[in-house]
């Protein structure tokens, strides 16, 4: 898609930190949960500087190796002459690490059984989202290599596939944290109460498998995969999930199987100018929950959590042209503690005809498509199949 040379406004990204404004589903944010551990985050970006560094560059040239190749402009110093490698819209900086990125509930649309695949848009409309994660080992500042990460969020009307029915024009129900306001958010305080097991085991309540996959991070520890902008739904900000896990298996359908608990259970978040773009454009606008009564990041029960040792949840995003219909790159660092064992409390299956699905080309790993790729997969992450 060609985009003018025109140069564009800046975006300049809303670091949230306003106390909350009341709203039925959260409770008071307070300035602290920012503050938290800004020791341990420093002591983080400190320790790790160098790959912390080395991996923002390399993401950055990237993208705008994406902005470029999308553009008019043919070469890489035109691109810094017309200005907007300087001027495009991009949300600022926002990628910091913490000491450990903070766990926060898988909530209750989690599946087990997700397609492995890359691109996870299946027709679904909206803004093309393209995800761009570095993980790190908190530990020893390495790349986490080969780790599988399952990815799902609901679609552009607020929708999740398998929840269809229960999440139109709302998003169903969802159990609230520890309150925020009188608890001192650490990076573990976000983690899933097995008391609340029965909450996030929601029975399916069709195949639909739009929006969801899994897709192992490189020997870079980077995973890129494809989607669409997520939309709002009632009681929660926009976000997108993931679960991050170090042993697993693509089994002959083509679908995902753990051997072990997740490392990782997370979700990022969007800055409100991005929102805000999204949000006029169309299907977002068609939402059943007006965006007046859409819930910002500031108010999100989950934010906090999220945000808890100084985290920025907030994906930095880039524009791939300058309109959203070129698509936005997402990206974000995450600090994975890998001896942490992450609750698993769905048991739900992801279901779907796999012959119809075969025949659609849309288990891309399965061990009977003939042309093997769960192999080349396999071989090119060391990965047992
Ligand atoms: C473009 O600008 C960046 C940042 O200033 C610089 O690192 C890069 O070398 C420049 N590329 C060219 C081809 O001039
Ligand atoms: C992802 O799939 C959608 C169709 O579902 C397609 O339009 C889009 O171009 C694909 N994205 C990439 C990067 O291949
Ligand atoms: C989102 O998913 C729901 C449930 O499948 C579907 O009815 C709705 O049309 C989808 N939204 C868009 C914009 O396609
Ligand atoms: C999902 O697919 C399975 C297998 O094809 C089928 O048995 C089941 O009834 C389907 N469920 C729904 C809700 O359509
Ligand atoms: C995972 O489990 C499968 C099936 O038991 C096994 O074949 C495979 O070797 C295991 N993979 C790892 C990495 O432990
Ligand atoms: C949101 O806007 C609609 C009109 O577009 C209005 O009916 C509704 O009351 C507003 N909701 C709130 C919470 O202000
Ligand atoms: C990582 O998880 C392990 C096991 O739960 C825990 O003992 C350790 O303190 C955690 N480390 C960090 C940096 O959070
Ligand atoms: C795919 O295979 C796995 C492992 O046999 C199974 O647990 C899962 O239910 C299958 N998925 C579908 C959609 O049939
Ligand atoms: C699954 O899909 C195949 C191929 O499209 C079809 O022949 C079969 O009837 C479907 N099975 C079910 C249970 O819907």
């Amino acid at each position: 898609m060609k985009s003018s040379l025109a140069v564009s406004a800046l975006l300049t990204a809303v670091l949230v930190l306003s106390p909350a404004v009341s709203h039925a589903h959260s409770g008071p944010a307070p300035l602290s949960w920012k503050r938290d551990n800004l020791a341990a985050r420093e002591g983080l970006e400190h320790r790790c500087a160098g790959t912390l560094a080395h991996r923002r560059a390399r993401r950055a040239e990237e993208a705008w190796d994406a902005v470029l190749a999308r553009s008019e402009i043919d070469s890489k110093e035109n691109l810094n002459l017309s200005g907007l490698r300087v001027s495009a819209r991009r949300s600022s900086n926002k990628d910091s690490t913490a000491l450990v990125t903070p766990e926060v509930t898988q909530g209750p649309y989690h599946v087990l059984g997700e397609i492995v695949r890359q691109n996870m848009t299946e027709g679904q409309a909206g803004v093309p989202l393209e995800i761009s994660i570095d993980f790190i080992d908190v530990t020893t500042c390495e790349p986490v290599k080969n780790y599988w990460i399952d990815m799902w969020q609901c679609n552009s009307t607020g929708q999740y596939a398998h929840y269809g029915a229960i999440t139109v024009g709302g998003g169903g129900d969802f159990p609230s944290g520890p309150d925020p306001a009188t608890t001192t958010l650490g990076p573990y305080s976000g983690v899933d109460d097995p008391a609340v097991a029965d909450f996030l085991n929601t029975p399916t309540v069709d195949n639909d498998t739009f929006l969801r996959a899994i897709y192992p991070t490189d020997e870079r520890g980077h995973l890129r995969a494809y989607t669409v902008f997520p939309g709002w739904y009632s009681g929660r900000a926009q976000h997108f999930h993931i679960k991050v896990y170090a042993e697993g298996y693509i089994a002959e359908n083509g679908t995902f199987v753990a051997n072990s608990s997740a490392t990782h259970t997370g979700q990022f978040f969007f800055d409100a100018d991005t929102l805000d773009a999204v949000r006029r454009t169309n299907p977002y606008n068609t939402n059943l929950i007006p965006w007046n009564e859409s819930v910002a990041n500031e108010n999100d029960q989950w934010y906090p959590y999220q945000s808890a040792t100084g985290y920025d949840a907030e994906m930095a995003i880039t524009w791939l042209g300058h309109r959203l219909e070129d698509g936005l790159i997402g990206s974000i660092t995450v600090a994975v503690n890998t001896s942490f064992a992450s609750p698993e409390l769905s048991t739900q299956y992801s279901d779907f005809n796999v012959t119809k699905y075969l025949e659609e080309g849309m288990l891309p790993f399965a061990s009977s498509d003939a042309a093997g790729p769960m192999d080349t997969l396999a071989a090119t992450f060391g990965r047992a199949t």
